[in-house]
């Protein structure tokens, strides 16, 4: 099966009430562990790639390692772009075979944005691709792009239609109090999400497909394997499962996981070494954390987003 476009699998999860997960990948065990989980549940999914994964790993071979994951799981498999942040990036991308991107230009003002969006998407869709845009901004750190908190702000649900009409994107990425990174509340601080923003804008823009980043669980079992190990990782809290299961449930029909990924992987590998000290043939290591990450997912996929079995 070729690369798909996230729409078809949108309208279906919006419909059902359910959420596609957004995976992160940045090398050949980090795909098998997430198209492994997909496949053992017959789960869609988004494979997405920073600008930061594409200089570590080349395009070519982030490309050609998704194209083995197609012919092996035969699953609907959009490769989409995170986070890009000029035209050219995303004109590169879609050149070079994604089905996907995301024009973030929520950092310009209100104008700017719409103005960067709408040409990207005005180029994604002669080319059969499908563009995320983005209203609001997230707090934490993303590539080199670190926002304080001071400087996020939430989605302004007054913005979203005219946003989405003069842009022409097929989905929208917004801010209800989600971050980047490991690290999304204070020690001490209870998460919250402002999920009146989320139904506003749910009300405004009725079946439009919205995305939430930001969106790791922080799985403290990772957390503490790596504290265990010899890392000093400070408290790291996440965003609770259920209010992620809450949000499928309403117009959020695409979930971006990324720092779970990289907790389960460096947790596995720390352990190993901790276990193992002598050891030095990396199929030892990313054996089990290419096998742990699948765990995370399969979790992710059948308890928090509901997309099992809807492929
Ligand atoms: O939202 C950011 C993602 O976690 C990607 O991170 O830009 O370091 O690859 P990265
Ligand atoms: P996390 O850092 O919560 O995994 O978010 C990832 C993300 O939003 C990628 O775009
Ligand atoms: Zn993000």
């Amino acid at each position: 099966m070729p690369l798909v476009t996230t729409t078809e699998m949108f309208k279906k999860a919006y419909e059902g009430g359910y959420a596609i997960g957004a995976f992160n990948v940045n090398n050949m065990e980090i795909i098998q562990g997430i198209t492994e989980a997909a496949q053992e549940l017959n789960a869609p999914l988004v494979l997405q790639v920073s600008s930061g994964a594409r200089k570590y790993a080349n395009h070519t071979y982030l490309t050609k390692l998704v194209e083995a994951a197609l012919q092996e799981t035969g699953l609907p498999i959009a490769l989409h772009l995170d986070h890009g942040d000029t035209f050219e990036l995303c004109k590169s991308c879609i050149d070079g075979g994604f089905s996907s991107v995301m024009i973030d230009g929520s950092h310009h003002s209100f104008e700017e944005n719409i103005k960067l969006t709408r040409q990207v998407v005005e180029y994604a869709h002669d080319h059969g691709c499908v563009v995320e845009g983005e209203l609001g901004r997230l707090a934490g750190v993303e590539d080199d792009v670190d926002v304080s908190e001071e400087d996020a702000s939430y989605t302004r649900p007054e913005e979203v239609e005219e946003f989405v009409a003069r842009t022409g994107v097929d989905s929208l990425a917004i801010a209800i109090g989600t971050s980047h990174g490991a690290f999304k509340f204070k020690p001490g601080q209870k998460p919250e999400l402002r999920f009146d923003i989320l139904e506003e804008i749910e009300r405004r823009l009725p079946g439009f497909p919205i995305v939430l980043h930001g969106a790791s669980s922080v799985v403290p079992e990772y957390v503490k394997m790596i504290n265990e190990n010899g890392g000093a990782m400070p408290d790291a809290i996440g965003i609770p499962e259920d209010m992620l299961r809450k949000a499928a449930a309403m117009a959020v029909c695409k979930i971006n996981i990324d720092s779970d990924l990289r907790l389960a992987m460096t947790g596995t590998i720390r352990k190993y070494f901790a276990d193992h000290p002598d050891h030095f043939d990396p199929r030892q290591y990313l054996k089990p954390a290419r096998e742990n990450i699948k765990l995370m997912v399969a979790h992710k996929m059948k308890h928090v987003l509901g997309c099992d079995g809807k492929a």
